[in-house]
């Protein structure tokens, strides 16, 4: 297979924002009178913000205008600035930098593929923006994972076709939108939930150059696929 392309999500995958998001969906919570638990913030990852907030007034049966719900969004969305806003490059998940590495010397091009509306900010903070070639997220897409418009305009940006895009992943409507999309799913996380990616790691130090030269000359070998837990 010739012509790779490589989309990222970031949240999960190249930074662990998930531990911000949770602190400031919890201080809302606190401040509605619902119980958020970490167990809670699970089902909000790679959902997208608005959706993030009914799934909350769902766990505490609390319902709200929407004059209210616009107000506490923006209010979640201050408290979690505070906390993204003081992240730098030492946030960066272990094997990020390596694996972009690796991509550059082998020509591939990549870009991020995100359902946060603070995905450039972050890059930024992290000193990682540059290094894409372009940039979709919260901003750019009308419709969350796990439908497929983030992914696939993430290869209109990387000009590939869908089949040979592959993209890293976290959460499960990122693999499922992933797949929806026609593109080739790896899973960053726990396999046993993460079961619909294509592949599974644990992090991104278990990807290295070998596994692209092998999409690149098409000779997948067994034990390129059962290093890196092949699924299906
Ligand atoms: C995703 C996160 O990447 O972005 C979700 O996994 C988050 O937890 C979503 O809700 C939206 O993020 P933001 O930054 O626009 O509130
Ligand atoms: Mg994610």
């Amino acid at each position: 297979m010739n012509n790779l392309g490589v989309i990222f999500d970031l949240d999960g995958v190249i930074v662990d924002t998930a531990k911000y998001h949770f602190l400031a969906w919890k201080s809302l919570a606190d401040e509605l009178g619902i119980a958020f638990t970490e167990a809670h913030n699970e089902l909000l990852k790679g959902v997208s913000r608005e959706r993030s907030l009914d799934i909350l007034l769902d766990i505490g049966k609390v319902s709200l205008s929407d004059a209210k719900r616009q107000v506490v969004l923006e209010q979640k969305n201050k408290a979690y600035l505070n906390y993204i806003t003081k992240m730098g490059p030492e946030e960066i998940l272990a094997g990020v930098e390596q694996l972009l590495d690796g991509l550059d010397r082998l020509g591939i091009p990549y870009v991020l593929g995100s359902a946060s509306k603070n995905a450039s900010l972050i890059l930024k903070q992290v000193h990682l923006l540059e290094r894409f070639k372009g940039i979709v997220d919260g901003n750019s897409v009308s419709k969350a994972k796990p439908d497929p418009e983030v992914f696939l305009l993430g290869a209109k940006l990387l000009e590939r076709i869908p089949e040979h895009c592959i993209v890293f992943e976290d959460a499960i409507a990122g693999i499922e939108a992933a797949k929806n999309a026609g593109m080739i799913a790896v899973g960053v996380g726990d396999k046993t939930i993460l079961k619909a990616a294509d592949y599974n790691v644990n992090n991104l130090t278990e990807i290295n150059e070998g596994f692209f030269k092998a999409f690149i000359s098409d000779q997948r070998t067994d034990t390129n696929e059962s290093r890196l837990h092949k699924t299906r």
